[in-house]
């Protein structure tokens, strides 16, 4: 590896993603010329601050790209992170991982056990090093309240399946970016997504492919007394949160719970150290931009602790209603088939986002219409989320 690159140039190009002049969101760009397999320090610093600023890239021309490399690149983005994917090493991930672990098998590559193996179906004779092995998942929006009816989805009618970010929200801080690999997918027929909450609202896009939204574009759709609240407000989730709302069911838009009270009491949950629960901020500054994101994983959120200056005394919120009643108003709106886009990623791409500003969830389509293979790769992050003002925490 080079060791001091600081005065090249990047070599890669970056190319905003095409989109229809209807379309709202303003994120998303394609990387090219640039090998992961052998990358210096100094394009390694260029592509997260590409990140950072387009929110999202895909990075083309992958296909030869080692996977432990994947990790490696990974850990240089933020290289004073310790040496863990965000969620934990495989064997705590599937004994305490709660709702995020439940009805699927997760596989590390043997090897580069930090590189999640996602999808479902045959992964083939030997996908580096992993034989002969078919991926079993529970349908992804089986968790919703409603239920889709399975004829419906037999023909391709679907859901985004939950909105997150890639965070265990406990212990470690999320991670800044994730990774997301490519090797297949069905490409058609086209899914149709649906709303299912009344609104009639649909999309359609290829099956296989990860849906996002931009919260920089969620703060930018506030008002300005919302910003303000939300700049000096911060949150506090549950000690272990998916296990803690593990037995919760999901709005039909995958965005947020409905409330049935079927959350864990504290004292229901594996023992917790009080120093592990996590506070953050409502607003995520961006570190390149200065951007504000209004990031808050209203699934996992315990309390919130609301203000309009850093001085005033905070009001505590533990009524889980109005919470989410209050977020549903301020994420809804950019939950919208113009905000959100579906990079097309194919074999050899690999998706990174700033898991720092943006949501994104699944979209599952019927088994029968082939497998799907992506590696997953983040770490949690060595610092976490900063806001606008200091948080009292
Ligand atoms: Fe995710």
């Amino acid at each position: 590896m080079t060791s001091d690159t600081s005065h090249a140039q990047p070599s890669f190009t970056v190319t905003p993603l095409p989109k229809a002049a209807s379309e709202k969101h303003n994120f998303g760009a394609v990387v090219e010329d640039l090998d992961l397999e052998n990358i210096d320090d100094c394009n390694v610093k260029a592509l997260a601050d590409a990140i950072w600023t387009h929110k999202l890239v895909v990075v083309k021309g992958q296909q030869n790209l080692n996977p432990i490399k994947q990790w490696e690149l990974v850990t240089r983005f933020d290289p004073k992170a310790p040496l863990v994917h965000s969620h934990g090493d495989l064997k705590t991930f599937n004994k305490q991982g709660g709702l995020l672990s439940r009805g699927r098998d997760v596989y590390g590559v043997p090897g580069a056990e930090n590189v999640r193996i996602i999808g479902k179906g045959y992964q083939g004779d030997d996908h580096f090093g992993l034989k002969k092995t078919t991926i079993n998942k529970e349908l992804a929006h089986l968790w919703h309240n409603d239920k889709l009816p399975d004829e419906d989805f037999a023909t391709g009618h679907t859901r985004f399946q939950r909105w997150h970010i890639d965070a265990p929200l406990y212990a470690r801080d999320p991670a800044w970016f994730t990774t997301l690999r490519c090797f297949k997918r069905p490409t058609e027929p086209e899914v149709t997504i649906h709303w299912d909450d009344g609104s009639g609202l649909t999309m359609k896009a290829e099956p296989g492919l990860t849906a996002f939204f931009s919260n920089v574009q969620t703060y930018e759709l506030m008002s300005q007394e919302e910003k303000n609240m939300a700049d000096h407000s911060w949150v506090e989730y549950a000690p272990h949160p998916y296990q803690w709302m593990g037995s919760c069911k999901s709005k039909s838009t995958g965005l947020g719970l409905v409330n049935q009270n079927k959350e864990k009491t504290l004292l229901e949950l594996e023992p917790y150290e009080e120093g592990n629960v996590k506070k953050y901020p409502m607003v995520w500054i961006n570190p390149v931009t200065g951007e504000r994101a209004f990031m808050v994983h209203g699934i996992c959120v315990r309390r919130a602790f609301l203000r309009s200056s850093p001085t005033e005394e905070p009001e505590v919120v533990d009524d889980l209603d109005r919470i989410r009643a209050w977020l549903a108003t301020i994420q809804e709106r950019v939950l919208k088939p113009d905000y959100i886009m579906m990079p097309p990623v194919v074999e050899g791409d690999i998706v990174m986002w700033a898991n720092y500003q943006m949501f994104h969830t699944a979209v599952d389509y019927p088994d029968h219409w082939g497998a799907r293979t992506m590696h997953q790769a983040n770490i949690g992050a060595s610092t976490g989320p900063v806001g606008p003002v200091p948080i009292p925490v």
